[in-house]
């Protein structure tokens, strides 16, 4: 996730306004900062990596002429946060100028064919391909005009984008364009700005235009035409008045960050499903050549190594060991070895207690591997080979996004090795990749669905004293992950366990309308159990609440109060899904208690001592 942003102005220099706007955009990266203007034909370009007040002061991001510009605050995917992969980005001829935020995904094809052509590119980013598409268009048709070579450029693109291109020829206007990343257009009698969020350009106008996937758009000052990208068909769209805060505009109208985010899941999914297939397959060649492997992590991390642990298992037949990072010296730290390999998973990749961990290992000489939402964080510099999980800056402390993008890299990358390994038969192999490839929509429908339900149940529960969670099989990991979230949000007590554990003690908790959370899936080898174990719970008077497929009569009967998600979900991938209503669950609990959910008390979002 990265902030674009375009101004152009008949009121002075774009640049103040461009540095003030992309610091209001800066929770969406800040790994590095760039602004491009144009002046008299002459193309002004500043650019480092550093967050914006570090670049400002040593570049003074105000001091570029020009009215009209575009600038970027970034959140790496492809290339480290260094000043060569800063946006903006340029063509050979430094004449055309563009920010991005997304993935090309057919970056690669495209820049070898581009290379073959004679151009050269500076840096390691997907993004520079566009501008040096565009200098290709015009070069093949000089009379095409900086929209109409936008548009041909687009039709080559694979992926997500929202961009903003400037142009010394036509320095006049700004062309932008959407597909699967927000853009909007703000709107001011002197001024016209393209933006990531209306966050960006609030203090200057309160005259919004959201644009749609597959719309482009060209602006002058004060004003904006749209077309349909795909037939060049014109889009009448007036603009919206917008009366949020500037408190509200940052957390784009929700009450908190954690909500946001959780409603964001469905993006997330869908950036974190993109193009990792290089680092997927060296990363699936590192496991299938280990001895032993170890999943290390903390909290929410170390719910989704958990999870993972099954999936490596039931798909790729590969025994992996999930252990607490914080446990790992103590457990393994002496035997661990040149044989040993080590994916640490952690979203800050800043955790100390993983590092800790890693520093052992590489001490031993284990191979490190790593998976993080942090590309340039410690543990990328230390990993042999990382993975990057593309679900952008999480800013609510509870891990929520973060979860279920790590969930959804692990069952890629058990896939991959699945393939590798040929265990499991090409018709299952494609079911389940086309089920993984569905789970944004799953997961919207879920929030859609299910929420009002939820907020509903949160009222019932409210002055519950404890909870228990209960699943079986890979959704041990998922009541785990429920519990830990009621427990940091709302400061409800609250007990996990594989379902089949609960008699062998904490069975003897239980007495009369004591909550208990199951997470039943309905495929697999587990729905049988899990039913014998709610009526075991339910037979000492538990009041059950059950997280069930659509149509789950059986378990529905036996449930005082259910969520339902959409069928057919394959329970190797059912924790992505069933934790979504126990994320919501947590969060209006804490909702209903009076208590901030995306600041909890005593904690912070990346640990860093031991
Ligand atoms: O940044 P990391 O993934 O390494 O962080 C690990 C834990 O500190 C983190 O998941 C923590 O448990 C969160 N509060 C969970 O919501």
């Amino acid at each position: 996730m990265c902030g674009i942003f375009g101004c152009i102005t008949t009121n002075g220099d774009a640049a103040p306004t461009i540095h003030a706007s992309l610091k209001r955009l800066e929770y969406r990266g800040y790994d590095s900062v760039g602004i491009a203007t144009i002046n008299n034909g002459e193309v002004f370009i500043k650019k480092d990596q550093g967050k914006i007040d570090e670049v400002h002061k040593l570049l003074n991001l105000d001091d570029l002429q020009g009215n009209i510009g575009i600038g970027h605050t970034r959140w790496a995917t492809h290339g480290a946060p260094l000043k060569i992969n800063a946006h903006p980005h340029t063509d050979c001829t430094g004449q055309i100028i563009a920010v991005h935020n997304g993935i090309i995904e057919n970056y690669a094809e495209l820049k070898t064919e581009l290379e073959n052509r004679g151009h050269t590119f500076q840096s390691r980013t997907d993004t520079e391909v566009i501008p040096h598409l565009i200098e290709e268009a015009l070069k093949q048709n000089p009379t095409l005009t900086l929209t109409q070579a936008v548009v041909e450029t687009i039709k080559k693109l694979c992926g997500s984008y929202a961009l903003a291109v400037i142009s010394s020829k036509e320095p006049d206007k700004i062309v932008c364009a959407r597909n699967e990343s927000p853009l909007v257009i703000g709107v001011a009698q002197d001024a016209t700005y393209c933006a990531s969020d209306l966050t960006a350009f609030l203090p200057m106008t309160n005259q919004a235009v959201m644009i749609n996937d597959g719309e482009l758009v060209t602006l002058t000052p004060g004003a904006y035409e749209i077309i349909r990208i795909q037939d060049g068909a014109p889009v009448t769209r007036k603009p919206k008045t917008i009366d949020w805060t500037p408190e509200m505009a940052v957390k784009q109208g929700y009450p908190h960050f954690m909500i946001k985010e959780i409603h964001e899941q469905p993006d997330t999914l869908r950036n974190t499903l993109r193009a990792q297939e290089h680092y997927l397959e060296l990363l699936s060649t590192f496991l299938d050549r280990a001895t032993e492997v170890f999943l290390v992590a903390c909290g929410t991390s170390y719910h989704a190594c958990l999870a993972a642990s099954y999936m490596f298992s039931k798909l790729a037949f590969l025994p992996t060991y999930p252990v607490y990072a914080s446990e790992f010296i103590e457990q393994h730290g002496k035997s661990v070895n040149i044989d040993s390999t080590i994916l640490a998973v952690s979203q800050s990749g800043e955790t100390a207690d993983t590092l800790g961990a890693v520093t052992c290992s590489q001490q031993r000489a284990a191979t490190v591997l790593g998976l993080t939402n942090t590309v340039g964080s410690t543990l990328t510099r230390v990993s042999r080979v990382y993975l990057g999980q593309q679900s952008g800056p999480e800013i609510g402390v509870a891990a929520t996004k973060t979860f279920t993008s790590q969930l959804s890299v692990l069952a890629q990358l058990a896939l991959k090795l699945s393939t590798k390994r040929g265990k499991v038969s090409q018709d299952e192999m494609d079911y389940l990749a086309e089920k993984l490839d569905k789970l944004p929509e799953t997961v919207e429908a879920i929030i859609l669905s299910q929420e009002d339900k939820i907020k509903q149940l949160a009222k019932k529960y409210r002055d519950a004293k404890i909870f228990f969670f209960l699943g079986r099989g890979v959704n041990t990991a998922t009541a785990y992950e429920g519990r830990l979230k009621l427990m940091e949000i709302a400061y409800v007590p609250s007990i996990a366990f594989p379902a089949g554990e609960s008699k062998h003690g904490p069975i003897s908790l239980i007495e009369h309308g004591f909550p208990v959370v199951f997470i039943c899936p309905r495929d697999g080898q587990t729905h049988k159990t899990l039913i014998g174990n709610i009526q075991e719970m339910k037979a000492r008077g538990a009041s059950i609440i059950s997280i069930i497929e659509e149509d789950d009569e059986e378990i529905k009967a036996l449930s005082d109060d259910y969520v339902e998600v959409p069928k057919g979900i394959p329970e190797v991938l059912s924790p992505i899904p069933f934790v979504i209503p126990l994320q919501l669950f947590a969060y209006y609990m804490a909702v209903e208690k009076g208590i901030n959910p995306d600041m909890p008390r005593n904690l912070a979002k990346s640990v860093t001592v031991k």
